[in-house]
């Protein structure tokens, strides 16, 4: 539905805002298991040391905001908000859909981010969907460069798009198109759900045809099929498909046994930096957060810096409790069932 398309992010946005849109009964699964806990860690929290890099660029810490907004007008003052603070915090910025930029191109200001995050990643999005609908490799560079990314994330949502009035239903023949778009790109590209999952089969058929990252995205965070029913009907009426995904660690470790040298992303519930620590522990390269930035960024850039701030605070704590003075020796420590330690 092109013509509607600012006004749907909106009601997604303002949906997200009034909530309730997380899952209420299905978990991350982060909760089951716990980082091996030290009394002594001959580790000293000040030089705990958090930094990594993607897309050539230079993290402070394994985090990105995930991908939220664009082309609505609040969209502009919360991706700049985002922007900003991600570029103080030294963390990742991945936009919301694009699709509305390449057929409204008036929307690109809302997407143009750079200005205000000169030095972090940034990554465009547009979903898979669309390759069926006369998107090609050009409207995918088009994106990336409109906006001065360093990347795009195809994001593969049936479910949310089954949920959605109007969506898209047609994900037939999509696989030979997404094995062939990183090299007709030729532009680093990542695969993305929206908070219900990204199979290992998956992950394993498109690693070896040049993805960038794969995001899990998995459930136990913001459930779409949630906010597509809320902004439809307001209400839920399919309680069975709005709890409906794989769960981000069962996603994420499954993509890492599938998939052992890709770059994997987990998001999808990413509550803490505990949270972010186990994820790191079990597979992940990095983590993505969103919808714990949406509010604040409905504030200023000082709260979104907050929230991100704590994330890396507590990251860092909790590497220190683990006794991993850096992201490689976090990634060594396996973590243990938490009914082992109860
Ligand atoms: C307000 C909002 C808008 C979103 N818009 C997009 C989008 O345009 N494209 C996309 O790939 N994912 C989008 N997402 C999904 C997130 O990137 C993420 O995969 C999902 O919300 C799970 O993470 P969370 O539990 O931390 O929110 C959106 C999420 C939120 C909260």
């Amino acid at each position: 539905m092109p013509d509607d398309a600012p006004t749907r992010k909106r009601r997604h946005v303002d949906a997200c805002l009034a909530g309730p849109v997380t899952y209420r009964t299905r978990t991350t699964g982060f909760e089951r298991i716990d980082l091996p806990y030290r009394a002594l860690p001959e580790t000293d929290l000040a030089t705990i040391d958090v930094r990594t890099s993607f897309l050539r660029r230079p993290l402070a810490a394994p985090l990105l905001i995930g991908a939220m907004t664009g082309g609505a007008d609040l969209s502009a003052t919360l991706n700049a908000r985002l922007a900003t603070a991600a570029q103080r915090v030294g963390v990742g910025m991945m936009l919301g859909s694009q699709r509305v930029m390449l057929e409204h191109p008036e929307a690109t200001a809302t997407f143009a981010v750079r200005e205000h995050a000169p030095d972090v990643p940034i990554v465009g999005n547009l979903g898979v969907a669309q390759l069926r609908r006369g998107f090609g490799p050009e409207e995918v560079r088009r994106a990336i460069d409109a906006v001065d990314a360093d990347a795009l994330a195809l994001h593969a949502n049936p479910l949310q798009e089954a949920m959605q009035d109007g969506g898209d239903g047609d994900f037939r023949e999509l696989l030979p198109a997404l094995r062939a778009l990183p090299a007709a790109v030729g532009r680093p590209l990542l695969l993305k759900e929206v908070g219900h999952g990204l199979a290992a089969d998956l992950v394993a058929h498109l690693a070896p045809h040049g993805y960038a990252a794969f995001d899990v995205a998995g459930a136990g965070g913001t459930s779409w099929a949630r906010v597509e029913q809320w902004v439809r009907f307001g209400e839920v009426r399919s309680e069975d498909l709005a709890e409906w995904g794989i769960p981000t660690l069962r996603a994420l470790r499954e993509a890492r046994a599938a998939a052992p040298a890709a770059t994997l992303i987990a998001s999808g519930g990413i509550r803490s930096g505990l949270d972010v620590a186990k994820a790191i522990a079990s597979g992940a390269d990095l983590v993505a957060v969103a919808l714990p930035l949406l509010e604040p960024a409905t504030r200023s850039v000082d709260a979104v810096e907050a929230v991100l701030r704590r994330y890396v605070a507590d990251l860092r704590v909790a590497m220190h409790g683990a006794g991993a003075s850096d992201l490689a020796a976090l990634r060594r420590i396996a973590p243990i069932p938490r009914d082992a330690t109860a």
